[in-house]
């Protein structure tokens, strides 16, 4: 793969991908999001509101809205045909580092370095459960695709699905020997890949809640990791500037060069003919 740079935006630690077109938003240390079309680069809108840096974002499955996390420990919800922030989710005591929007439209989940995270009903405004079990702050968060199920990761160095009807956790992953910083499930919803705070892959069998191969991709932290639509294919965001791709089947792990700093995030679009990364260096790459 190559990289042509596209956009740059100041500082840029999370990505969200539009359902259906090929937009991005990033989200910043500037307090903005921005969308973006690619691979053109021309910015659609920008969201102003946040009064710190933001950690992660995620678009409402209509393409139609956005859901913002924050450093300033609030979740905020967007509507891009208002252009406007619609709705502000107060409830974490510390900063939020990741949000999820489930398929039906009608709940976020949001993950906090208050050590918990929590469920929103957006028709009501509220918060409906809030989920404790993880020992240290929640890194990141995840609804399985089409379900109930919640995924969240922490720095405890374990990984939990919760469900969201109940706000009780059902499953906790043991086996990373440090702080977990993302989780993800595959497009199938059969299993997860994980990465840590020594650049540890984990992959694991949602139904026997056992790690089925760990690939050791370190010695820096794995920031984020993403599973290709096919499944066969995992692109990990590692703080040594590259990113880092891995073919499931074979285990081949190859890296990419191109960021001048950490990277921060990583996306397949729909047809993974494209791979877009966000780095600290204030760009978003798109690899081909
Ligand atoms: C979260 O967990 C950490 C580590 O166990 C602890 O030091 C911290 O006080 C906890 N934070 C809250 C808000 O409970
Ligand atoms: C993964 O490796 C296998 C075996 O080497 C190869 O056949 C396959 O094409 C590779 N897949 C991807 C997505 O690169």
């Amino acid at each position: 793969m190559e990289w042509s740079q596209i956009l740059v935006c100041l500082f840029c630690p999370s990505l969200a991908l539009h359902p259906r077109k090929d937009i991005v938003v990033t989200a910043s240390d500037d307090h903005l999001w921005k969308m973006w079309a690619f691979p053109n680069g021309n910015i659609i809108m920008t969201g102003e509101g946040h009064t710190d840096w933001l950690s992660g974002c995620c678009f409402h499955p209509s393409g139609t809205k956005l859901v913002t996390s924050s450093g300033d420990t609030t979740v905020r919800i967007w509507d891009f045909t208002k252009g406007e922030c619609i709705l502000t989710l107060e409830g974490h005591s510390h900063a939020v580092w990741d949000c999820s929007w489930h398929a039906c439209g009608d709940f976020v989940a949001s993950a906090s370095m208050d050590n918990t995270s929590k469920i929103w009903d957006i028709n009501s405004e509220r918060c409906r459960y809030t989920m404790r079990g993880h020992k240290d702050s929640v890194n990141s968060i995840e609804f399985l695709p089409f379900s109930n199920t919640v995924l969240t990761s922490s720095a405890d160095k374990t990984l939990s699905l919760w469900d969201a009807r109940t706000g009780l956790c059902a499953q906790t992953f043991y086996g990373h020997l440090h702080s977990c910083n993302h989780a993800t499930f595959n497009m199938k919803g059969d299993t997860i890949v994980s990465c840590d705070s020594y650049g540890v892959v984990k992959f694991w069998d949602v139904r026997r809640v056992t790690p089925m191969i760990s690939i050791d991709a370190g010695p820096h932290p794995g920031n984020q990791v993403v599973f290709d639509p096919s499944g066969h294919l995992v692109a990990l965001a590692s703080n040594d500037g590259t990113v880092k791709t891995l073919n499931v089947s074979s285990g081949q792990l190859s890296s990419l060069a191109g960021h001048e700093g950490e990277v921060q995030s990583v996306v397949f679009d729909h047809r993974a003919e494209h791979l877009l990364s966000g780095g600290s260096d204030g760009t978003v790459r798109l690899w081909c």
